[in-house]
């Protein structure tokens, strides 16, 4: 199959991009993305050796470009991962979230409509149900709760999951989401909270912590997330949503104060700085459906996915100095220079 994969330059796309090379040497991977800040060509370049891979730099809300790709690789699957996808930033400047999170998806979703591809897969987040209470460990996501998005980022991500579905239910487009909870593992840009703990205590710098530090997150393995993309966009039912989460919740300063003992570090780094406006209080997902449906299950415990990834991070001490330094955005014009 030839299989988009938008957004393959980020976090979870590049991580998405590997388990499918490696799980699927059948299929073709086209990666399209647009390489904005967060998007990190030095990520995917052992993707490059692969000749089931290519890459095209593009913006998913540039329809001209969008339909010269998808003229061009008549693809079987989207997968739409491209998104701006940091809260705080959203917070600073909505507009962006909704041109490339709800504008862009709708490019794709035309593009897809228009070529007869057989699934689209929507990547949507868990924050669209807005947040629960602290104090209601009982209570927990589920696929049908109302959408109650606290931030910039969640209204537009909501909005994406509803224009993705409206395509279902007019036009008859094959169509899946999926909603996850925090991802947390290699190549995780590190402006989000474990990453930017990771190397700050590394340089022995302060580790700003929002508020009181009780907000409560439910930590999903990335590799684990990938594994369900993957069985959802070929055996998920066409129109449904599906929840993805790990059953892993903790509160940040938990997460900060384990990262720090990993690493040696003393807490005497932790600062509590202003709270993030409209702060969502605790997320926790009910995987039960795409359990019950699609057999899958979170494979990697907290524990021992957090000290996994802290060692990678360690290992890979030149991946985040280029980001902090800002080296990592020469890294296309070196590639690609003269090409
Ligand atoms: P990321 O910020 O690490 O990567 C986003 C990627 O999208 C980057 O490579 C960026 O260059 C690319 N991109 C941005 N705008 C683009 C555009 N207009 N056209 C093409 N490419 C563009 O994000 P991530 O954490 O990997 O998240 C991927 C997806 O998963 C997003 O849709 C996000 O909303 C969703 N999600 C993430 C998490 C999480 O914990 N990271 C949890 C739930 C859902
Ligand atoms: O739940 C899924 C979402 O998880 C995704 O949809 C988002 O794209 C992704 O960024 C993530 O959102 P969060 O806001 O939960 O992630 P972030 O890493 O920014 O923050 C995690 C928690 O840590 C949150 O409660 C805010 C807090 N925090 C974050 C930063 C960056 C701090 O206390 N200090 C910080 O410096």
């Amino acid at each position: 199959m030839n299989i988009l994969v938008t957004g393959a330059a980020g976090f979870i796309g590049s991580n998405f991009t590997y388990y499918m090379l490696d799980r699927h040497p059948e299929d073709r991977i086209v990666a399209l993305d647009a390489l904005t800040y967060a998007g990190n060509l030095e990520t995917l370049k052992e993707a490059f050796d692969n000749e089931n891979f290519r890459f095209m730099k593009g913006d998913i809300s540039d329809r001209e470009a969008v339909y010269k790709l998808f003229d061009e690789e008549r693809f079987d699957i989207v997968v739409n991962f491209a998104a701006e996808t940091h809260v705080d930033r959203s917070i600073e400047d909505p507009a962006l979230f909704l041109k490339t999170n709800v504008l862009g998806t709708q490019v794709l979703l035309d593009a897809a409509r228009d070529h007869d591809v057989k699934r689209f897969h929507q990547i949507g987040t868990d924050e669209v149900y807005g947040d629960l209470p602290l104090d209601r460990p009982d209570l927990f996501f589920k696929e049908d709760m109302p959408l109650k998005a606290s931030s910039p980022y969640s209204a537009s991500k909501a909005s994406a999951d509803l224009i993705t579905l409206a395509y279902h239910r007019t036009y008859g487009l094959p169509v899946t989401v999926s909603r996850c909870s925090n991802n947390y593992g290699p190549y995780q840009f590190p402006e989000k909270l474990i990453p930017l703990v990771i190397y700050r205590a590394e340089n022995d710098e302060t580790i700003p912590v929002y508020g009181t530090g009780e907000n409560v997150r439910d930590w999903l393995y990335v590799m684990d997330h990938c594994r369900a993309v993957d069985m959802i966009m070929r055996d998920g039912r066409d129109g449904e949503i599906y929840n993805i989460g790990g059953h892993n919740e903790r509160d940040n300063l938990t997460v900060v104060k384990t990262i720090l003992k990993h690493l040696g570090k003393p807490e005497s780094l932790i600062t509590f700085v202003t709270d993030r406006k409209g702060h969502d209080k605790r997320y926790a997902i009910d995987p039960e459906k795409v359990g019950r449906e699609l057999g899958w299950e979170p494979e990697t415990d907290f524990d021992s996915g957090i000290a996994e990834t802290i060692d990678w991070y360690i290992e890979h001490r030149d991946w985040w100095e280029h980001i902090v330094s800002g080296d990592y955005q020469n890294y296309y014009q070196k590639m690609y220079e003269g090409r």
